[in-house]
């Protein structure tokens, strides 16, 4: 195999905001949490983050980051809830138009059109198209670099049944083939959806039979 030629960068030398867009590029692909809030004053927000993933098993929690102080964030900091939506297939411009800079008091859900369902622990809404809501209790907004991290438990889980599987453990599996959950890239790039593959984990002791077994 050929020694690959490297570009090296040293971030410091790159035009303000360079860093971020290399990086967003570097980490891919990311999940998009489309993120429902209540403002204090009963708006209610939509956005997409996808600077989101899982972050605590026990109890389950997960994190997406706002980047600077934005609507989704002083929500959640104020009335302590939030409803992560799974961005599915075929909701992409819906997904990007709530993304728009809306002022505080106008409402995402009303804007683009996006049916609102009713939540069952929290009080902000849940997408009624979105396949997976997972709805949150705030656990933490932390301030990280010129971000906010904002950490939730999740205290309910609703999966739409066509689209998901009977499971022995979870009691339900969200299909992603049938999902087809979307992703977001650098640039303007979206990801989405490709094909499944299993993997098991390989434990030391297999890994150590395998070896043997090789004459190694
Ligand atoms: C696919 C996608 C992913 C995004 N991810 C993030 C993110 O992780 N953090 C962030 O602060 N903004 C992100 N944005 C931008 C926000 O959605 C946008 O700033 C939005 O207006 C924030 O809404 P809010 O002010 O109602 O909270 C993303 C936008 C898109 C289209």
């Amino acid at each position: 195999m050929g020694v690959m030629t490297r570009h090296e960068i040293d971030p410091a030398t790159l035009a303000p905001g360079g860093v971020y867009k290399l990086v967003n590029a570097c980490v891919v692909p990311r999940a998009i949490a489309w993120v429902s809030s209540r403002s204090a004053d009963g708006v209610d927000n939509l956005a997409p983050h996808s600077y989101f993933t899982v972050v605590s098993v026990d109890p389950p929690m997960i994190a997406f980051t706002s980047v600077g102080w934005k609507d989704s964030a002083a929500n959640i900091d104020a009335t302590g809830e939030f409803v992560v939506n799974m961005a599915a297939g075929g909701f992409e411009d819906d997904i990007n138009a709530t993304s728009t800079d809306f002022p505080a008091g106008i409402s995402e859900f009303d804007a683009v059109g996006i049916e609102r369902e009713p939540s069952r622990r929290v009080i902000p809404p849940r997408v009624a198209q979105s396949p997976v809501a997972l709805e949150c209790r705030k656990v933490d907004i932390t301030p990280i670099g010129n971000c906010h991290l904002v950490i939730g438990e999740v205290l309910h889980v609703a999966i739409d049944e066509a689209t998901s599987e009977p499971d022995p453990v979870t009691q339900r599996h969200p299909r992603p083939d049938a999902i087809h959950p979307l992703a977001r890239l650098g640039r303007n790039e979206w990801a989405h959806f490709g094909t499944t593959f299993d993997l098991k984990r390989v434990p030391y002791r297999k890994w150590l039979e395998k070896q043997s077994s090789r004459g190694e």
